[in-house]
């Protein structure tokens, strides 16, 4: 059951509810829904249909002969939306995030979701944040190619196995390579420009495969990464365990992992270990960012405050409402913030590299119209993430951003 809710929090709940008071509901500009298929404007609390614009699915040809399927055998797939203008030969390549798969059960569950099969996938999603095709909410990727690859295979990206006798496959890498080819074929490879972005485990995977992206695109061509979301800590939780780690040490081995992972990393640490990456940034060659709040959401409720972490729940007013935290709780918080700023100390140093962050309570800001660009997104010192993002890939300056403690930020967007 634990393992369940794993794969259920990631990308339920967590695009939207603001529950503190900080954000309040008529501030918002427009929210997605659960399911991803109907995005609405509010205006004075009125819920109308905005005007984005939906993407259709593509599904990978041949997919099952090249092994590039779901959980459930079924094909993998991407959306893409073409570039134009300026943009015709730029591509951003987003991956989508949604938890990780860890044992038959909870693969099982997967199965019956669009994380673990395209039968459930929606054959349209609207394209927003970061991959929005206007200027005016995403100034500087609008007119880019922009393709957001679903993410069915609960590993990240990582898997190239079966099992059998559960009926599963574990194929996340074949789903990659699939995609990158198809796009290369289909234009991608004159690319004058490339970026490869993901939240969450999607954020992940993109420090996991940043290098192979660089290199399936001409060496003169301008390549970088960002990771949304994806700076998951090898933290200690609430009871002095490390529940994170367990979760990561199963997927590696249920999904057969090992090899996949960085040589690097695994000549110096073990798999487990090279699955987070405090132990991988440093040694990613390409331009990277990491956009993460320092306060992550997701790794409050699922690491730090796991069920396993706290099986009888006397954290769990606090983490789903910040106003109900004691002082020694924020105490646990700003420890937790105190060790991300750390991690972050030498990859920051790296003049290639961008960070940006933010001591916000939220867990993906790229995806999002209210998070990305709109005129009430979090930023910091006036800098919105979209500004961020777009000064380090342009190398306009300023993209190493470090907020300062929690509670001097007052632009957040906070999701407990
Ligand atoms: C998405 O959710 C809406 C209601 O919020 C529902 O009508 C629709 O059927 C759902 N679509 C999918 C693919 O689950
Ligand atoms: C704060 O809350 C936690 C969890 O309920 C509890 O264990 C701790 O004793 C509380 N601390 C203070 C100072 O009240």
């Amino acid at each position: 059951m634990k393992k369940l809710l794993w794969s259920l929090t990631l990308f339920g709940v967590i695009l939207i509810f603001p529950v503190n008071g900080v954000m309040e509901y008529d501030k918002m500009e427009k929210f997605t829904d659960f399911n991803g298929t109907n995005v609405y404007q509010t205006e004075n609390n009125v819920k109308s249909k905005a005007k984005v614009t939906m993407v259709g699915l593509t599904l990978i040809k041949n997919a099952a002969l090249r092994s590039a399927v779901c959980l459930d055998g079924s094909p993998g797939g991407y959306h893409f939306h073409p570039g134009s203008g300026s943009g015709a030969k730029n591509w951003l390549v987003h991956l989508e995030g949604g938890g990780w798969c860890s044992d038959t059960e909870s693969c099982e569950y997967s199965k019956r979701t669009s994380h673990g099969s395209s039968k459930h996938m929606e054959k349209k999603i609207p394209f927003t944040g970061i991959l929005s095709d206007k200027a005016s909410e995403n100034p500087d990727f609008y007119n880019w190619n922009r393709v957001k690859v679903r993410y069915c295979d609960g590993g990240s990206f990582m898997g190239d196995n079966e099992n059998k006798d559960a009926k599963l496959q574990f194929r996340g890498k074949r789903i990659w390579t699939s995609v990158m080819s198809d796009l290369l074929s289909n234009g991608m490879e004159h690319a004058k420009q490339g970026l490869l972005s993901g939240c969450s485990a999607g954020g992940l995977a993109a420090i996991f495969q940043c290098e192979d992206f660089k290199s399936s695109l001409m060496s003169s061509t301008r390549v970088k990464c960002l990771s949304d979301a994806g700076f998951f800590v090898d933290a200690t939780d609430v009871s002095g365990d490390r529940s994170l780690r367990q979760l990561y040490t199963d997927v590696i081995e249920f999904q057969s992992i090992t090899n996949n992972l960085p040589n690097d990393c695994l000549n110096r640490l073990n798999p487990t270990s090279c699955f987070f990456p405090q132990n991988l940034i440093n040694q990613v060659k390409t331009p990277l960012f990491i956009l993460n709040a320092a306060y992550d959401s997701w790794q409050i409720q699922e690491s730090l405050t796991s069920k396993s972490a706290d099986p009888t729940g006397s954290w769990a007013d606090c983490t789903f409402n910040l106003a109900k935290c004691n002082e020694s709780q924020i105490m646990f918080f700003q420890e937790f913030r105190i060790h991300m700023v750390n991690l972050l100390g030498g990859f920051k140093e790296q003049r290639k590299n961008g960070v940006f962050l933010n001591s916000c309570f939220s867990h993906c800001q790229t995806e999002s119209h209210d998070t990305w660009y709109s005129k009430n997104s979090p930023s910091v010192k006036n800098k919105r993430i979209a500004v961020a993002v777009g000064d380090w890939f342009f190398e306009r300056g300023g993209a190493k951003i470090i907020d300062c403690a929690y509670p001097c930020d007052k632009t957040c967007r906070n999701l407990i």
